[in-house]
């Protein structure tokens, strides 16, 4: 196949980071005591379709509201921030949210960021093709690592995107310090302009989590199922039930999944014993006023600039600052 001209517009820079250890996490997430197994499990190939599907959900609507807020403010957006940055997108998935604000930032340069190689490598070239003026530089990171981008000028005026209130995986002590390297890898005078879910009327959190369809709790099993084909275990997914709920005292949504019976499951060349009702905690989303994430990112050296939200109050697009000197 002819190479486009658009190819010569992507660069792909492969620092190999370390993939987790998938066996070694479940197992000894399995052996203490509450059980958990961390969220980035879910994402294998159906788990991030069901997440896809999750982001169309009537009940889930942070996915529609960011896009909202960033489709409206998009102008204001560029006005503060400025035209011609290098925008770096750890965590960038497919790409998608960046694309409603390439046209009025007129990035001088995108750098998606992911740990996910091929996937990386499809969305990066996709993005190439579709923006030809684009200089698009990809980079397979681990991103929570600290890291070094050697191709990324000290000169220019680097803006970290992080949407879709990924920071809600983090517990907060661990947001603060991926904030502490968000500021670094932007340095002095960067940017970060980042998606935020807000508190709210614990029905609405509640409803999102738990839709009529059933696609969350089909999000939530499926780590089950990926266990069952990737390490040899034997899980009954008629023997577990979803459960998301607020727990309000730590403004969290968490997800777990409950054991319906005494169980021995067998995982790989270990056996785990469940009682009746015995949880895996296996997401926690945590959720922020306004003032309680400025709070934390100025903990971590950004000074709070301005911050979007829809009408409704349902979700905050932030832009910090990482002060000069
Ligand atoms: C991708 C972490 C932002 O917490 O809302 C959606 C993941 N889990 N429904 C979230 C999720 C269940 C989502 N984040």
């Amino acid at each position: 196949m002819a190479k486009t001209s658009a190819n010569l517009d992507l660069q792909f820079y492969d620092y190999h980071p370390e993939q987790s250890d998938f066996y070694g996490e479940v197992v000894s997430g399995l052996q203490a005591t509450p059980k958990v197994i961390p969220p980035k499990f879910f994402y294998d190939e159906l788990g991030s379709n069901l997440f896809e599907q999750i982001c169309q959900l009537p009940e889930y609507y942070p996915t529609r509201t960011e896009r909202e807020i960033l489709s409206s403010n998009a102008r204001e957006i560029a006005s503060i921030i400025g035209t011609h940055s290098y925008i770096l997108e750890p965590g960038c998935g497919s790409c998608e949210k960046i694309k409603i604000l390439l046209e009025t930032l007129k990035p001088r340069a995108y750098v998606p960021m992911d740990i996910s190689k091929d996937f990386l490598q499809k969305s990066a070239q996709a993005i190439s093709d579709a923006y030809p003026w684009l200089d698009v530089h990809a980079a397979c990171v681990d991103f929570t690592a600290p890291m070094q981008l050697p191709f990324c000028p000290d000169d220019e005026h680097k803006l970290a995107f992080f949407p879709g209130s990924s920071i809600g995986n983090f517990e907060p002590k661990y947001a603060r310090q991926f904030l502490r390297q968000v500021a670094n890898m932007v340095g002095a005078g960067g940017g970060l302009l980042i998606g935020v879910d807000l508190k709210k009327e614990e029905h609405l959190l509640r409803d999102a989590y738990n839709d009529n369809a059933g696609v969350t709790a089909e999000f939530n099993l499926n780590l089950l199922s990926r266990i069952n084909d990737e390490l040899d275990a034997d899980f009954n997914l008629d023997h577990f039930n979803h459960h998301a709920f607020y727990n309000a005292d730590v403004g969290r949504i968490e997800m777990h999944l409950i054991s319906q019976k005494s169980q021995k499951i067998k995982v790989g060349d270990h056996i785990i014993n469940f009682s009746k009702g015995e949880s895996i905690h296996t997401e926690n989303s945590y959720k922020y006023t306004v003032k309680e994430f400025q709070r934390l990112a100025s903990e971590a050296g950004f000074v709070p600039v301005k911050v979007w939200t829809d009408e409704d109050d349902l979700f905050s697009v932030h832009y910090f600052e990482n002060p000069e000197g």
